[in-house]
């Protein structure tokens, strides 16, 4: 007895290891500059509701006003809730039109790591970026001006894999951008497996995202990348990576059109010549959350199915064709254009990168069949045969009116969710490249 209370002694004293499977979401704190602590709170509970461990806050400097107010804020609401979760930080060395200042960093890390709120992977406090690989020459002062130390794992995508690997010794792991597919092709796990591989065993941070459009020229971006079925694809992906950590992104970049949370109408990004509200208003995602419990518990446990205790539908497409409206000078790809100054690829017509159609996952707990129904179309037939989770798509072909999904088992409706209606132009002549989103549970 004594033997094994000196061995169950010994376990709890290793750094665990299993921590190092965690699943952060990006969260723009720029965003946040008016939450109060109910509404910190709010987000955080959704969070934690969907699995979600921690958020990543992306931070530009400078380090004033609600930069400063809204960290505070969010470590209060994490410490009064006391509900386990976390925060860290994402230095963001492009977001604020001048890199941050290693003095700032070393400040926030001093009065934020020590707070039991902040992630720590083996008990070293997180730290990551957006970007600054011109400021890679700060970090090991940065590092020996924390007590303890940091656990660093920078977003440096612009070095590639290739560059990471001359990078080794001042980092703990990396995470990589490169999460949307280039064109119409499907995003693949290669260049993860490529960073995983460089970093020869540190912590590999791989990025899921579900949908990638943004149309703010005022900020020099308007372009669309391939979401579709990104969103399952890359759930299916980080079972074949395996990487140490997980981050969604994001939790509420309204402007980038891949948020998972509520919509706050005072985050969306409303500046001349930048305003999302076009396409941001009344285009919920929470759906996309639906099935993040199930991903996120099979992907902590190696890949093995969790038992699916709740059935579940998340269903989401763009509520009218692409080719239904004028594209607005939007682009396909990041590519140089009128818009985007800085863009990197080649052009595609963004008509051609979307694909006009009902995609949608069900998470069924034994053989079951789908039906959709768009308007007063006939119903379209699926067979989720597989019990755990089940993705399909439908298209459009021409039908107008509402969305319709059921799942139906031996004759009877087990779920059922209606989603917005599907029409045939869009009210302002433009295309909305972003995503309805809809889901439901039983
Ligand atoms: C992308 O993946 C979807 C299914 O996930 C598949 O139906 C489609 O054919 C793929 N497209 C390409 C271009 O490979
Ligand atoms: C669904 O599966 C059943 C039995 O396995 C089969 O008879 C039927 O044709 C399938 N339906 C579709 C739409 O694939």
């Amino acid at each position: 007895m004594k033997f094994i209370t000196l061995i169950l002694a010994a376990l709890a004293s290793l750094p665990s290891a299993v921590s190092a499977q965690s699943v952060f979401a990006h969260f723009i704190l720029g965003n946040a500059g008016s939450y109060t602590e109910t509404q910190w709170q709010s987000d955080i509970k959704l969070a934690q509701e969907a699995g979600i461990d921690a958020f990543v806050l992306n931070i530009a400097p400078p380090l004033v006003g609600t930069t400063s107010t809204q960290v505070s804020n969010a470590f209060k609401a994490v410490n009064d809730l006391g509900s386990g979760f976390k925060l860290f930080f994402s230095f963001d060395y492009l977001g604020g039109g001048q890199p941050w200042a290693a003095s700032d960093v070393i400040s926030l890390l001093q009065t934020y790591t020590p707070n039991t709120a902040h992630f720590k992977y083996n008990n070293v406090p997180l730290v990551s970026t957006f970007e600054g690989t011109n400021n890679i020459g700060d970090w090991a002062h940065i590092r020996a001006s924390v007590p303890g130390g940091i656990f660093f794992v920078p977003d440096w995508s612009s070095l590639g894999p290739g560059g990471i690997s001359s990078q080794l010794s001042i980092i703990d792991g990396a995470f990589s951008w490169d999460m949307w597919p280039n064109g119409a092709n499907n995003m693949t796990d290669v260049p993860d497996k490529a960073w995983k591989a460089a970093l020869s065993g540190k912590a590999y941070m791989m990025g899921v995202s579900p949908w990638f459009f943004t149309d703010l020229p005022g900020y020099n971006k308007a372009w669309v990348w391939k979401g579709d079925d990104l969103w399952h694809e890359r759930w299916q992906q980080v079972l074949a990576v395996k990487p140490a950590f997980v981050e969604i992104v994001t939790w509420n970049d309204y402007g980038e059109s891949h948020y998972i949370g509520p919509i706050y109408n005072d985050g969306i990004p409303r500046a001349p010549n930048a305003n999302a509200h076009p396409y941001v208003d009344n285009m919920p995602h929470d759906g996309w959350r639906q099935l993040l419990p199930y991903y996120i518990a099979q992907y902590k446990s190696g890949g093995i199915a969790p038992t699916v205790s709740k059935e579940k539908v998340s269903f989401w497409y763009r509520l009218t064709a692409a080719a239904a409206g004028s594209n607005g000078g939007v682009t396909g790809n990041n590519c140089p254009s009128a818009i985007n100054l800085g863009g990197y690829q080649s052009y595609v017509d963004p008509n051609t990168v979307v694909e006009d159609k009902v995609f949608f996952t069900v998470l069924v707990k034994s053989p079951s069949t789908i039906t959709v129904q768009i308007g007063g179309g006939t119903p379209v037939t699926f067979n989720a045969s597989r019990v755990g989770s089940n993705h399909f798509s439908t298209p459009f072909n021409g039908q107008t009116g509402f969305v319709r999904i059921c799942i139906v088992r031996n004759g009877a409706t087990v779920l059922s969710s209606t989603g917005a209606a599907i029409q045939a132009h869009p009210a302002s002549g433009v295309t909305n490249y972003n995503a309805w989103v809809g889901g439901a549970s039983t």
